[in-house]
């Protein structure tokens, strides 16, 4: 049998080449990690779980007419998805003051927006990621101005469809992160969401408790973040079965 190739590691996905042109086959580890990778784990299971919700989420966004790079699942640990540019910035969206944005501004943790807040931040590993605003985008080229309008419009359709999906299962979207990919269609270009949607990249509360369902449960040592996460799979109705 043929080697696969592999086409980039991440720390918590691999890709690899695709069976069709234009296709990658994304497998989902179960390393965990925070802090620009500072804080390193292994969490059995939680690549299972990522798969299989971040299927449901993309699978509803494509529903919706919210486009993404997501085609099928494969098996436990790996989808199929569309070969895209990725642009080279984490969108984030905010519907409650949690996280670096609570402690770069001051504002206690928990506290509700009065609308929902965008922000971007550089995908570079050895930066840090630092937050970038729309005038740093430009300049350096990362996007076009149109890009910017159009993934600030995608971004709030996710949060519009993923706050709706939660708060019927009980649970708050504090906060979460996507990463958005270029498609080409001749002279056309298109947006689409890409990457994962999983507990990985969301700040999950349970809506009565305050109860941590996310990677926050890692970062914070705040349990078992595994069970957190078959929690938010339980109530969504897709825990994972044998394949
Ligand atoms: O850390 P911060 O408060 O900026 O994170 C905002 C949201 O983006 C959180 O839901 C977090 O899980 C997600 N995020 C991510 N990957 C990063 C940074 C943040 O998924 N590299």
């Amino acid at each position: 049998m043929a080697r696969r190739r592999m086409i980039y590691e991440g720390k918590a996905k691999i890709l690899y080449e695709g069976p069709e042109p234009d296709t990658l086959i994304q497998y989902f580890k179960d390393d965990a990690t925070a802090f620009n990778a500072q804080k390193k784990g292994v969490i059995e299971g939680k690549g299972v779980l990522n798969n299989r919700l971040s299927e449901f989420f993309m699978t509803g966004l494509n529903q919706m007419g919210v486009p993404t790079h997501f085609i099928k699942r494969i098996n436990m640990r790996e989808q199929l998805v569309r070969m895209v540019e990725i642009i080279p910035l984490e969108v984030v969206v905010r519907n409650v003051a949690a996280g670096s944005m609570a402690k770069r501004l001051g504002i206690e943790e928990g506290t509700p927006l009065p609308r929902p807040i965008i922000e971007f931040y550089l995908k570079d590993d050895k930066l840090g990621d630092p937050l970038v605003t729309e005038e740093h985008i430009i300049a350096f080229n990362w996007a076009s101005q149109q890009d910017i309008d159009d993934m600030i419009a995608l971004a709030l359709r996710v949060n519009d469809y993923l706050s709706g999906v939660m708060y019927g299962v009980g649970i708050k979207l504090v906060d979460f992160k996507i990463e958005i990919g270029r498609i080409f269609e001749g002279d056309f270009q298109r947006l689409v969401i890409a990457d994962e949607i999983s507990p990985d990249s969301c700040r999950l509360w349970d809506i009565e408790t305050g109860q941590k369902l996310d990677k926050d449960v890692f970062r914070r040592d705040l349990g078992n973040l595994a069970d957190a996460y078959t929690e938010v799979a339980r109530r969504l109705g897709v825990l994972p079965r044998s394949n």
